[in-house]
């Protein structure tokens, strides 16, 4: 692969150098950096991702910010579970060209139109419910098809914040089969939030579907991030079953020659994945970090310690402000 500057792209660093590690408490020395920023004076409240969601990016946002282009064109989001990064990126006014959101998991896609579409009827059915053990039953019984999308969408928000760790599971039968959680006080209805992602989404497209159906949408120039489910460290870190289809190895695979494609279109491509030698080799030639995640790797306390993680993209390797970093290797990665 050869990596070339291809016309309308815009390279922040200094070329293409891989890997660079970064060292030190880079996510405390990033703290500070504003690039994702706060609301400017006179806006509105910023959203905030509305669900939780399993491999949320909130830990890994200063990094993510301190790698994207300076310039780009549409924003895309193929794999956008709680969407931490789309809505940073919406606080911090980079999303002037437009976005499209997207994802294989089609009663949250439903969720995230019903609140850009109907926002105050989510409200008033989200009021109505309560941190209940027995209510959690009745509703999590409810079937999702069988609701108009607002009541749909406030069922969904409902299990998630009351569910077990905020978890979306579903059986065979595609039914919501986690237990209800042990939270205290769980704010089930953030009113001025949804309203808030209600006028971020205004303008969205949201689509329920394959990563692989993207780039027929992407032009030169536009942004694609991709955060798939992370391919495993080891045989007992597998939670890769996030909606009713796994993502096993061929869909790494697939990925990455997605990736590949956008890549020779003239895209922008930043993808997020675990730092497993499986996903070194797939992504081969394209700049290559290694980042540390705060996610714990060891279920006893005394022996929780930080993992890297991988933050792949295809064009130039500016170091992160403020952090050290050493750079292994200096050549340039090319473009084919
Ligand atoms: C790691 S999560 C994304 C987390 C998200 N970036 C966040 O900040 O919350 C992975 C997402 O990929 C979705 N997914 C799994 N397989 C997919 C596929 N083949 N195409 C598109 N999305 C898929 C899942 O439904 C899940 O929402």
């Amino acid at each position: 692969m050869t990596l070339v500057a291809s016309p309308g792209r815009d390279y922040t660093g200094a070329g293409h150098v891989r890997p660079v590690r970064v060292e030190g408490n880079a996510m405390s020395a990033l703290a500070s950096d504003r690039r994702l920023g706060e609301a400017p004076a006179g806006r509105p409240a910023q959203a905030r991702p509305f669900l939780k969601w399993a491999g949320g990016k909130g830990q890994l946002l200063e990094e993510l910010s301190s790698r994207l282009p300076a310039r780009f064109g549409r924003y895309f989001e193929p794999f956008v579970g709680g969407g931490a990064l789309y809505f940073a990126l919406h606080g911090a006014g980079r999303l002037r060209a437009g976005a499209g959101l997207s994802d294989a998991n089609g009663k949250l896609i439903d969720t995230y139109r019903a609140v850009r579409d109907d926002v105050e009827a989510v409200i008033a059915h989200l009021s109505a419910f309560s941190n209940d053990r027995d209510l959690y039953y009745q509703v999590r019984a409810w079937r999702h098809e069988d609701l108009d999308p607002p009541r749909a969408a406030a069922r969904i928000i409902f299990l998630n914040k009351t569910c077990y760790n905020g978890l979306f599971r579903e059986n065979s039968r595609g039914e919501f089969n986690v237990p209800f959680g042990r939270y205290v006080r769980p704010t089930i209805c953030d009113a001025p939030n949804l309203r808030a992602v209600a006028t971020a989404l205004r303008r969205v497209s949201l689509r329920q579907q394959d990563f692989g159906n993207v780039p027929d949408r992407v032009k030169p120039g536009d942004l694609v991030y991709f955060d798939p489910p992370y391919h495993p460290r080891s045989a007992t870190s597998s939670f890769t079953q996030y909606s009713e289809n796994g993502f096993g190895e061929d869909e790494q695979r697939r990925l990455a020659r997605v990736v590949r494609e956008l890549d020779a279109r003239g895209a922008y491509v930043m993808l997020s994945n675990s730092d497993t030698p499986f996903i070194r080799k797939l992504y081969a030639g394209l700049v290559i970090d290694e980042v540390l995640a705060g996610r714990a790797i060891n279920s006893k306390a005394a022996r929780r310690g930080k993992v890297t993680e991988l933050i792949v993209r295809n064009y130039g390797a500016a170091a992160p402000r403020r952090s050290r970093t050493a750079r292994q290797g200096g050549s340039r990665a090319g473009r084919s």
